[in-house]
């Protein structure tokens, strides 16, 4: 594998692994080499959207050790999703023994430390029995893939130009927008489209009660710097993203301020650097951030934070963490899992 040009897209693995949950118990998990499912044209998941998942990588260290980035963090929030669906999740347990076995039977697509890439996991949990009603499903199906990745978009830490969706949401008000269900993200993918079209990366969404203040970004949070500050907003109607949560402490440690606050639109133009946060993302600079008033308008306020590179707090973070996953440095905190082989 040319490991160096990997971005983040699908790479068939040697296996998936599949667990149903049925009778009031799961079934044996199965590894399977083929990655088609079999499923009834009539499973809630296809209807209904009763669909949640996780996102987390697995990483070849330095010393030769492969780890995991809190795992259970992200068990728990699939659990939290499934109780919002109203469908049987794994325990916490189970989902982390299944992400060690995935990593296990992956080895040969656990791209190598030099590459900075790594084998990305995602845990799928989906309502699979037949049913016409609306009704939460009875049995569910957990699946754990994988698939090697890179960057998300460009290369790391390549600045994003992105854009404000004035006229578009992601999630309502007391609705799923703090779950990872698939739904939020079907939801994104009109304003995502047009913002593409106008050779956008990312689009970034306001809080849908308040419409004057920053909520995230459609496969990330959002953070930004001032002064000292690592500033992230507080809301209902974001996912509560293990990669912030973590950036936090990592700020604190650093010696950093930390606010976890409503952040007001007109406060963009006092950051000094503004960036992504997430998974896949890891830590991606926000290069400019356009505000229309439609996302069609061609008015434009822009918000300009570098014109290349990243900004040197974000740098900062970015290195710490990723040294914590690659083992480079001790971890401090005890969010790494390692796989024993
Ligand atoms: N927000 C959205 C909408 C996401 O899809 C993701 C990705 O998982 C995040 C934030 C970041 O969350 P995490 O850091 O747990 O991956
Ligand atoms: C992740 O960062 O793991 C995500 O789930 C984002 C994704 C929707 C690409």
């Amino acid at each position: 594998m040319d490991w160096k040009s990997l971005t983040f897209s699908y790479t068939k693995t040697n296996t998936m692994l599949c667990t149903y949950f049925r009778n009031g118990e799961w079934t044996p998990v199965e590894s399977r080499t083929d990655d088609t499912i079999a499923l009834s044209a009539f499973a809630g998941a296809l209807h209904y959207s009763i669909e949640c998942f996780e996102g987390l990588k697995a990483f070849m260290g330095k010393d030769g050790k492969v780890r995991l980035f809190r795992p259970e963090e992200n068990a728990k929030r699939l659990r939290r999703s499934a109780k919002f669906l109203g469908i049987e999740a794994p325990s916490v347990e189970m989902f982390v023994q299944m992400c060690e076995q995935i990593v296990k039977e992956n080895l040969d697509f656990l791209p190598p430390y030099e590459s900075r890439a790594s084998l990305y996991l995602r845990p799928t949990l989906i309502g699979c029995n037949p049913q016409l009603g609306v009704a939460s499903s009875s049995e569910s199906m957990f699946m754990v893939l994988c698939s090697p990745v890179g960057a998300y978009t460009g290369g790391n830490l390549e600045p994003v130009n992105c854009v404000i969706a004035r006229n578009y949401d992601r999630a309502a008000p007391n609705g799923t927008g703090s779950h990872k269900v698939g739904g939020n993200y079907a939801c994104s993918l009109c304003s995502l489209n047009i913002a593409h079209e106008q050779g956008y990366k990312a689009v970034l969404y306001l809080n849908p009660s308040t419409r004057d203040t920053i909520d995230e970004f459609n496969s990330s949070n959002f953070f930004a710097i001032k002064g000292n500050s690592y500033i992230t907003p507080l809301s209902d109607t974001i996912l509560p993203s293990i990669t912030n949560k973590s950036l936090e402490e990592a700020a604190r440690y650093l010696g950093m301020t930390v606010e976890r606050r409503p952040v007001p639109v007109e406060e963009l133009s006092t950051f000094e650097e503004v960036g992504e946060c997430g998974t896949a993302v890891v830590i991606t600079p926000v290069s400019h951030l356009d505000d229309k008033p439609t996302l069609e308008s061609d008015e434009v306020t822009r918000y300009t934070y570098v014109e290349e590179g990243c900004g040197p707090k974000s740098l900062k973070l970015y290195n710490f963490i990723t040294s914590i996953q690659y083992g480079e440095i001790e971890d401090p905190f005890g969010w790494t899992v390692e796989v024993k082989m």
